[in-house]
């Protein structure tokens, strides 16, 4: 049952001008479930009240549900009709009680929005727009009601009954079924709601609040995963610590249940009490898990434990505003994550996230602002933009504010907006209350699409003890936005000396207003370099006249180790796009830093391992007038080789000092740290050409105790061509074949492999008897990978593009959220050569021309084509 619609349609717009309160509130609802994964019975009691003097009647919104019955205040009538999907019921007085009954089919819901089975259990997915899957109800987030829920369900099948809030009562039934009730206390809007029926084990834990409350914890899973729930457990315990700590707020309820389930459209979701996992971001153990996962299975739980507050106790007025919760709960996510080990390493990888994965939104045409104007679908805008840039937004306030003011601000949004659905100007507003700072110019970056581009130059002239700095700012055209207004940028700036590297300007942070401002600094008395954005202060594309000596010096010598690792970044980038455009390219100079970086021994080893690596293809291919996928792959393998092959003993050394880790796997920033320094030197090792690098790589394989150390090993061998990959790939596949979350990396690392033949396998893959498009993370496994592999996705034959396409339309007609997720590649044709532009829209018109598309597709792929 897809929300299917014809490509000829005119596709419904939703403008955010056009916002207008709801007619009706529902302050209070009862839902009553009798759950059955073929057929579902649910009643909802909604006590709706009217708004501000109007005649309208009630309009609920519905969606793929058979509707039994209608009551207006106990009384049963036929009065209402359905527009669309939309029940609409005359009514006549100010408060009613409204009953519906319907029935939904939850093991027919492939979309797996709404309710639906998963690994036999019963979930829900309800943000955006999937409540009204389940019943009839306005369907907005600003629309806050008391939930109170009942489910009754075969107790055999679903001994375990979850929902919002604090459970209330429980009992048995007549035919093997029993039920359980929920209270949520919070007001909330209906895509907070959840519920979850199934076999599952608790992993219990409990946490004492800062005002002395004492919170029961539980991570429900199948028996099987309870071992690999210890870590997730530990990182919610840290995550409530640390938002009393740093924000001052505290937990609200009695019980905080997650639940891990294996299908899911995203990473998680934050329903309140009642967090839904997709299994990935819950699962770990040494050796099923990396440290990449870890990490993340950390984030992630605690991104949603901070939507509590940024998202729940204060929510989004409309989905416009979808960045007051999203952008500010990445910021805080992020700045927890960086408390827990390197700061500098976590900057680094959020920063090359951003750079991957929302500069080339905002250069494409998909580019819309944090807070976009209007969407055809929603769930196409959980985008890089409104989580990535938007946490970034938030950051630059943080810095323009200071720590303090900044606090306030957020304690004084907090406490206006409880309980309350805002707006992205209530968060501005409270900021500039609480700081009584000027934020009028600082809004347009919520209104203004595309990645500034920063100039800047430094002018000194040898004797005069004066330097002087000219920034200029331009930010490029955007669809639909054609001229760009001057922005907010914070830079933090510093001057080295180039003789002495001693400081000759201290570090300041510049706001940059205007289009052009100059900057005159004193008592310069040897010539300056410049360190500029330093800890990345503002999301913008750089460009300086600093020389490549410039930059290793600044990669030697820089005291702010992300300003350190981004003049690495800039030598080794500007030295490859030289080379891809075969252009002369001092390669020694790249292979030099290394060196000295490597040799380094007042660094971290995390740091280290960032720092050596080379900038990835597509960012590489993103500096360059027309992309040219096979010439960067050139350019980029031949530096690999030779920084392998120069290095080479010290790339050994680094590999054998990151061995001697001791027993047992530990994870510690400092383990992690050389763990990530073992895998970069053998992926360098193995770039060299070295003849026992297959076997240093298989020995590494089959020693491993813990899956970073494997998948590292894993990775190196399939880049290459030696008999050990065949069988590392099968040893592989036979260890891990009952977990799916293995199996996906098994498919990933084949379809990011840098291979001639990668096209090819991966459409062997996709008749793999693992392999299917109904499990999201499988599906993105291998279709996913293989849209962000540049070389074999932009095959000269246009292979890659048309088995990309033939994928998404037929995952289309399963999951059209995950479908329209994956087709950003396709979008970037006006980056590439005409040939290959040609191909790729010509794959797109074909998605549009798809009779039956969903409108999730549809907007992507036609606006992709503009
Ligand atoms: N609010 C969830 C999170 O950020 C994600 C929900 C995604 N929903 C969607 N329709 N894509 O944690
Ligand atoms: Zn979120």
């Amino acid at each position: 049952m897809l929300d299917l619609q014809t490509s000829l349609a005119q596709p419904h717009v939703t403008r955010r001008a056009e916002y207008t309160p709801p007619d009706w509130q529902v302050p209070e609802i009862a839902l009553d479930f009798a759950l059955d994964a073929a057929a579902t019975r649910v009643k909802a009691t909604l006590h709706v009240q009217r708004g501000d003097l109007h005649q309208r009647p009630l309009r609920l919104d519905g969606a793929s549900q058979t509707l039994l019955s209608v009551k207006v205040d106990g009384v049963a009538v036929n009065d209402w009709t359905l527009d669309g999907e939309t029940l609409v019921l005359p009514l006549s007085g100010s408060a009613h009680v409204i009953e519906t009954e319907v029935e939904i089919a939850p093991e027919r819901n492939t979309q797996l929005m709404g309710l639906y089975a998963s690994g036999g259990n019963l979930c829900t997915q309800c943000e955006a727009e999937g409540f009204r899957r389940i019943t009839y109800f306005p369907d907005r987030p600003d629309v806050l009601s008391r939930y109170h829920v009942r489910m009754s369900a075969d107790k055999a099948r679903y001994p375990v009954l979850l929902a919002n809030g604090d459970p209330i009562a429980a009992g048995e039934l007549e035919g093997g079924r029993h039920w359980a009730e929920w209270r949520d206390p919070f007001p909330k809007p209906c895509y907070l709601f959840a519920l979850v029926a199934g076999e599952l084990a608790v992993n219990r834990g409990s946490f004492v609040t800062m005002s002395g409350r004492e919170v029961e914890l539980g991570i429900w899973v199948r028996a099987a995963d309870i071992d690999r729930t210890h870590h997730a457990l530990d990182a919610l315990k840290t995550s409530m610590a640390w938002d009393e700590r740093v924000y001052g707020r505290e937990y609200d309820l009695d019980v905080f249940n997650i639940v891990a389930v294996d299908d899911f459209n995203f990473g998680a979701m934050e329903n309140k009490g009642l967090n839904v996992f997709n299994s990935r971001y819950i699962l770990a153990d040494p050796d099923t898990a990396t440290d990449y996962d870890y990490d993340a299975i950390a984030a992630v739980v605690a991104h949603e434990y901070f939507h509590n507050w940024s998202g729940n106790r204060v929510t989004c007025r409309d989905w416009f505003q979808l960045s007051l919760k999203e952008g500010f709960t990445v910021y805080r996510d992020q700045a927890f994550s960086a408390d827990q080990g390197s700061a500098a390493v976590k900057r680094i990888e959020d920063v090359r996230g951003l750079r991957a994965s929302q500069f080339p939104e905002d250069a494409g045409p998909l580019a819309h602002p944090i807070r976009p104007d209007e969407y055809q679908e929603i769930s196409n805008f959980y985008t890089a933009t409104i989580y990535n840039k938007g946490a970034e937004i938030i950051g630059m306030l943080a810095t323009i504010l200071g720590r303090e003011k900044f606090r306030a601000g957020t304690d004084l949004y907090f406490d206006r907006f409880d309980g309350t659905a805002a707006t992205c100007e209530d968060f501005v507003a409270s900021l500039e209350d609480a700081s009584g700072i000027d934020l009028t110019q600082f809004r347009r970056w919520y209104g203004q699409a595309g990645t500034p581009r920063v100039t800047a130059s430094l002018h000194h002239t040898e004797g005069s003890g004066r330097a002087e700095l000219v920034l200029a700012q331009r930010t490029p055209p955007t669809p639909g936005q054609e001229h760009k207004l001057p922005l907010v940028l914070p830079l933090r700036i510093k001057l080295f000396g180039a003789e002495t590297a001693q400081t000759v300007a201290p570090e300041q942070t510049i706001l940059l207003t205007d289009a052009e401002e100059r900057i005159v600094f004193e008592g310069v008395t040897e010539r300056p370099v410049l360190s500029i954005n330093r800890g990345f202060s503002a999301p913008a594309i750089l460009e300086t006249d600093r020389t490549a000596a410039d930059l290793a010096f600044l990669g030697a010598h820089d005291d702010d180790p992300f300003a350190r690792y981004e003049a690495l970044q800039q030598l080794m980038l500007d030295t490859l796009v030289a080379a891809a455009g075969n252009n002369r390219a001092d390669t020694a100079a790249v292979v030099k830093a290394v060196a000295g970086t490597l040799a380094d021994a007042t660094l971290d080893p995390a740091f280290i391992a960032e720092a050596v690596l080379l900038p990835s293809e597509s960012f590489i291919g993103d500096q360059m007038a027309v992309v040219d996928p096979e010439a960067i792959f050139r350019a980029r393998e031949a530096l690999r080789r030779e920084i392998g092959r120069t290095l080479e003993a010290d790339w050994r050394a680094a590999y054998d000092e990151s061995q001697a880790t001791g027993s047992g796997y530990v994870y510690s920033p400092e383990a992690k740290g050389l763990r990530r320094l073992k895998s970069v030197a053998l992926g360098y090792i193995a770039a060299s050409g070295a003849s026992d690098a297959a076997a240093l790589a298989f020995a590494q394989f089959e020693a491993a105790d813990n899956m970073t150390d494997r998948q590292s090993a894993l990775t190196t061998l399939v880049a290459g061509d030696s008999a050990e990959r065949i069988a590392a790939l099968d040893i592989f596949y036979n260890r891990y074949s009952d977990n799916a979350l293995v199996l996906d990396k098994w498919f990933s690392v084949q379809a990011m492999a840098p291979r001639d033949d990668t096209g090819a396998m991966v459409a062997e893959l996709l008749r793999h008897r693992a392999f299917t498009l109904t499990n999201p993370n499988r599906a993105r496994a291998l279709i996913g990978a293989f849209g962000v592999n540049q070389r074999a996705f932009n095959a000269v034959d246009g292979s890659g593009y048309r088995l990309l396409a033939e994928q998404l339309i037929a995952l289309d007609r399963i999951n059209p959220q995950t479908a329209a997720k994956l087709i950003a590649p396709l979008g970037r044709w006006q980056r590439y050569d005409a040939a290959r532009g040609g191909m790729m829209r010509a794959e797109l018109a074909r998605i549009v021309k798809t009779p039956g598309l969903s409108k999730d597709m549809f907007e992507q792929a036609s606006k992709s084509l503009d």
